[in-house]
């Protein structure tokens, strides 16, 4: 059970905080909440399933961190990230080409993108494929082919809209970010005494075998493995994890043995409830390592309201 709900904030800090990429579990909402967890003295901020980067690169324009790490076993992904770090004009115009090429005949170009981004993993087709899918929702066969279908009632974000979002991300970025391809428990054996692990996996009830939802899925007991090797190296790190919408709980709690700081955030209104009608309230829970609750000044510190 949570030892406290935190309140939802909205940071001024955050305010303009560009988004790359549209992503089916993006915690821009909730980066208001954890930005204000970053202890003054962090090196850098690693977020090993970086997803879309919603609380690294908020942390960066917040002035929350003075560099960030991404990384994501999505390699394709992360390749997406080095080129909008790298050179966001140049994936700015591949990403027009493929938009134009696609006025006629929306759906055929997606299906054609789609075909050539599963032989050839282009970082444009995949952001062209992001903008255009179902709920911005990521899907894969088998064999690890990109296989969700488009919103045909989407062209996507037209390219100049995409070239100044683009632009926008990469000066956040640039010069103050490491981004590599692979999976979580690394990134965390790694971190040092002065970093911030800001862990998001995919929730528990899409992480079965054949579920096809990023990529890979990760299981509870192999994850607490590893916070509980994390926590006892004294790794300052903070979770995500699952929740519950109209109180409908998804997953399991993270075993109570590892010693977490378990907060509930209201995080405000479920889309999908809200796309069918309902309003139902969408809580997050975050877990905070016992290093972490030390470097913020105690449990009282962090549970204290801020002054408004
Ligand atoms: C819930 S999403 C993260 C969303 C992200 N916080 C955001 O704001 O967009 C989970 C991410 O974890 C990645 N992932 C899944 N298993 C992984 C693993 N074992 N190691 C690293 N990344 C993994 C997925 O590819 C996906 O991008």
């Amino acid at each position: 059970m949570p030892e406290a709900v935190l309140r939802p904030r909205r940071l001024d800090a955050l305010l303009g905080v560009p988004h790359a990429l549209p992503y089916q579990g993006s915690k821009r909402a909730l980066a208001h909440t954890i930005v204000p967890l970053l202890p003054v003295d962090i090196d850098t901020l690693i977020e090993p399933f970086c997803g879309s980067a919603a609380v690294a690169v908020g942390a960066l324009y917040a002035g929350a961190t003075p560099r960030v790490a991404l990384r994501d076993v999505n390699a394709p992904l992360v390749g997406l990230w080095q080129q909008i770090i790298d050179d966001p004009n140049g994936l700015a115009t591949e990403y027009e080409q493929i938009w134009d090429g696609g006025i006629a005949d929306p759906a055929g170009q997606y299906a054609a993108v789609r075909d050539r981004f599963n032989l050839e993993h282009r970082p444009s087709d995949l952001l062209y494929l992001l903008a255009r899918c179902v709920k911005a929702a990521v899907r894969y066969n088998a064999k690890g082919e990109f296989n969700q279908g488009a919103d045909n009632r989407r062209l996507g974000a037209d390219p100049a809209r995409m070239r100044l979002r683009l632009n926008r991300t990469s000066a956040v970025l640039h010069g103050r970010t490491q981004v590599t391809a692979g999976d979580y428990a690394e990134s965390l054996r790694l971190a040092t005494a002065l970093d911030v692990v800001y862990l998001d996996p995919p929730y528990q009830g899409t992480s079965g075998s054949g579920n096809g939802r990023y990529l890979s899925g990760l299981s509870r007991a192999d994850f607490s493995t590893e916070l509980h090797r994390a926590t006892s190296a004294g790794t300052s790190f903070i979770v995500s994890y699952d929740g519950s919408t109209g109180g409908r709980t998804y997953g399991d709690d993270l075993p109570s043995e590892l010693g977490l700081l378990h907060l509930h955030v209201a995080a405000g209104l479920s889309s999908q409830s809200t796309l069918s009608g309902e309003v139902e309230q969408t809580i997050e829970s975050l877990y905070l390592s016992p290093a972490l609750v030390e470097r913020l000044g105690g449990r009282s510190a962090i549970l204290t309201p801020p002054a408004e």
